[in-house]
Parts: C-alpha cells; structure tokens; sequence
C-alpha cells in the first residue's frame, strides 16, 4: 500500500548497508544510507574515492545484492536486476566490431523487446546527438562520442531511471562540459530521472538538484544540499557567488581545507 507522497518518490531507500566478503576481511563499504528520488529528480551524489558511490548505483541497478535495508523503485521492492534502469558507467562498454546502431540495438535484443523500439531508435540517435555516426565503429569515434552511445543504450529500452557511474570522468575538460549540457537537454527532453555519481564537485553542482555528499568509508550520506541555481543551467551560472558557496561548502563535507 502506498503513503503519504510516495507515490511522487521513484527510489526510495532506506537503511541500505553493504558489506563486502573478501579474502582479507569484510568490507564495510555502505553503512545505513537512506535517501528518496522524487520523479523527474537529477541527483547527484560525490564522495572520495572508494567511498562507496559505485557500491550504491550497483546495488540501486540490482546488479549486486544488498547485505540489509531495502531498495523500492515506482513502489516495488527491488529483488535482482531488473529493466526499469538504464545505465552508463565510466568507460562505455561497446561490441568493437559492431557499427553504432547495431550496438544501440543490443539491449533491445538481450531483453528481446519489439518493433516498437526498433521504431524509435532514429528519433533516439538524434537526441543524443548521433546523426550521422551510425555506420562508424566504436574506434572511429571519440570518447565523448561514444559515451553518447552508451547514453543512448542506456535510454533504448525508455527505463523510468537513468543511472550514471562517473560517465564524463574518462573525458577532457571541454569534452566533458560539453557533455553535461548535452546530459541536461536530454535530461529536459525525456524527462528521465538521473541518479549521477561523480567526484567532481563543480560537475555534481552544475547538473543536480540536489546533491549527496557521501562520507569516506563506510559510506554514508553527511548531507543533502539542494541547488538553488535556475533551470536552464548556463555558464554564466558557475560565476555567481552561490555556485562557489556550494561548492565550498562541499568540499568542506569531504574534509578538504
Ligand atoms: N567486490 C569487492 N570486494 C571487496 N571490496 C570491494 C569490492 N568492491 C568494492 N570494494 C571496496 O568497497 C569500497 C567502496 O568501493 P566503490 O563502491 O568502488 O567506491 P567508489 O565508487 O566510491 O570509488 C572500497 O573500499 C572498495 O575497495
Ligand atoms: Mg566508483
């Protein structure tokens, strides 16, 4: 049965915890994280390296098990893997000797989805800004080209949730402001919501609504800050006085300065 707003809440997650079994040990690597993403949210979630931030998109994607806490996406509790997320993790993950369109069609494939994806696909290619590339080879193209690919694996199967594992982080700094206005128009255009992990600071504020800031291990969230910068997102915007407080502010919850 659904409370309150929960119906507006698309994750919701409550008292995750993930420990690790290695050979040297266990591993602490999420200590009771709890959070909520509202439909239509861009959230953004920084912490050091090794924090914990790829442990909770792998756990969010069903892709690992949880140790205890629970998981809902639209309501229903998470059990495993499941094909209401699209991801893009750091390095996209391209078949080399398949063309961009053939590797676009993969995801449709695996879940063995119907004519009408394979219908939306040119509008898909157009959005993410592909037109033209659709015969190239993955090496044929750039790094912030093929992230482009994988954006639109991601969003091929028209999931409710886009996740993103430092997706820009392999990327020049051009290349990767670049990126980031082309994530927010798609963002605007599909209406998505995006659960955007990143150690750059300066990147989780421009794109988020709110951000997570996530402590060193075991992870868990110190904070919540809600940007208050307007929509459409400019450049203009990473002058203001506001945008530097964020990010001071931040960096002071990583324990830096
Ligand atoms: N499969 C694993 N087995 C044991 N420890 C792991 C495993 N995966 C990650 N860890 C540990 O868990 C912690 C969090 O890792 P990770 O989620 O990758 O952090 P981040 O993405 O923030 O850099 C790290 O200390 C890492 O070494
Ligand atoms: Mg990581």
């Amino acid at each position: 049965m659904k409370t309150g707003n929960s119906a507006e809440e698309l994750i919701e997650v409550k008292n995750l915890t993930k420990v690790y079994q290695s050979p040297r040990g266990d591993v602490l690597a999420l200590e009771d994280v709890s959070f909520s993403v509202k439909k239509g949210e861009f959230i953004c979630i920084v912490g050091r390296s090794g924090c914990g931030k790829s442990t909770l998109l792998n756990v969010i994607s069903g892709l690992i098990p949880e140790t205890s806490g629970e998981i809902r996406i639209a309501g229903k509790l998470l059990k495993g893997p499941q094909p209401n997320i699209g991801i893009v993790f750091q390095f996209p993950v391209l078949f080399p000797w398949r063309t961009v369109i053939k590797n676009i069609m993969l995801p449709l494939e695996v879940l063995k989805l119907g004519k009408k994806y394979y219908e939306k696909i040119p509008e898909l290619v157009k959005l993410v800004g592909l037109s033209g590339f659709e015969n190239k080879y993955p090496h044929e193209l750039s790094g912030g080209m093929q992230q482009r690919v994988s954006i639109c694996m991601a969003l091929i199967h028209d999931p409710l949730l886009l996740l993103m594992d430092e997706p820009f982080g392999a990327l020049d700094a051009l290349t990767r402001y670049e990126m980031n206005f082309e994530l927010l128009r798609i963002w605007h255009e599909t209406k998505k919501t995006i659960l955007f992990i990143t150690h750059n600071v300066e990147e989780a504020v421009f794109l988020a609504d709110r951000v997570l800031v996530m402590t060193p291990r075991p992870g868990k969230i110190a904070k919540e800050i809600v940007i208050d910068l307007p929509r459409p997102r400019r450049l203009e915007h990473r002058e203001e006085k506001k945008f530097s407080e964020y990010i001071l502010d931040i960096h002071k919850l990583l324990g830096l300065g």
